[in-house]
């Protein structure tokens, strides 16, 4: 297994394992590892059965079931499904949009989410990750010590949107799933690390006026997005790749929206909450 710099601030690509058969635990912790360590990762050159990567996602963590149940898969439901068919209703298309952390609007959220290339087109379709762990190291301390101990509040696309964004907003799902308040400066749970936790979901925190709190969370999420603390990547056909939720946030660029052979993307998704079998949690009290 080799693991080198992906090109941008912070990422790595995995190359030389193969998946679709047994890996030992040291292999395993050593991804999981590398995974904390930068962030995203892109593991290469894969060729798995729909039992292979579930099995994998497995590793990482409980696969969450996705709250629309037509896109998941019949026979594995951890798998959601990802496509730019022609036939994609105008409500699902550029879904990813706008910057976030997935379920972040949910009491426990995502940890990890994994993109699997099934099939890539020729041009576009990019994933654009932004770090919230090195977008905090580089806030003043000021800043800091105003932040640090806010309790942010989310509600499913509640953020303000910044230029360019298209948050869904559905009121009845927003309802349906509520209010949720996870620490705006959230500790990694394995590694202890801090970064920011704002997703699309962010709205306010607690103990700050309505203006005051919309206004934080907006300055924060473009502090995030600075092209500094911004790597670009393509999934391509039998790319698996995974991104921390707990230190990034991620945005999916436009896609044409086509069935015609170079224009077709399909990506299968799992995402898993919790810490892998194969970790401890942190000990957050230090
Ligand atoms: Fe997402």
């Amino acid at each position: 297994m080799i693991i080198s710099a992906m090109p941008g601030p912070f990422g790595a690509i995995v190359e030389g394992i193969d998946l679709s058969v047994p890996q030992s635990d040291d292999i395993l912790r050593g991804l999981i590892a590398a995974l904390h360590e930068h962030q995203i990762l892109a593991i290469r050159g894969q060729r798995l059965t729909d039992a292979d990567y579930v099995a994998f996602g497995h590793q990482w963590g409980r696969p969450l079931m996705f709250h629309l149940q037509s896109h998941r898969k019949d026979e594995f439901p951890e798998m959601i499904r990802i496509t730019n068919a022609a036939a994609t209703p105008e409500r699902y298309r550029d879904g990813a949009k706008f910057w976030h952390q997935d379920s972040s609007y949910e009491a426990v959220p995502a940890s990890v989410t994994m993109l699997y290339g099934a099939e890539t087109p020729d041009e576009g379709g990019e994933t654009l990750i932004a770090s919230t762990a090195l977008a905090y190291d580089a806030l003043d301390d000021a800043m800091k010590a105003k932040i640090d101990g806010l309790v942010g509040l989310h509600c499913l696309g509640g953020s303000p949107a910044l230029p360019g964004e298209k948050i869904p907003f559905i009121p009845e799902n927003t309802a349906r799933h509520g209010i949720v308040s996870h620490p705006l400066v959230m500790r990694h749970p394995v590694t202890g690390r801090k970064a920011l936790y704002l997703s699309g979901s962010a709205f306010g925190a607690e103990g700050l006026e309505i203006d005051e709190g919309r206004a934080l969370i907006n300055a924060l999420r473009t502090h995030c997005t600075q092209p500094q603390f911004v790597t670009r990547y393509k999934v391509e056909t039998g790319d698996i790749f995974l991104w921390d939720n707990f230190q990034v946030l991620h945005s999916a660029t436009p896609i044409e929206y086509s069935d015609e052979p170079g224009k077709r993307r399909l990506l299968f998704r799992i995402s898993t909450k919790g810490v892998p079998a194969l970790c401890d949690t942190a000990d957050l009290a230090a």
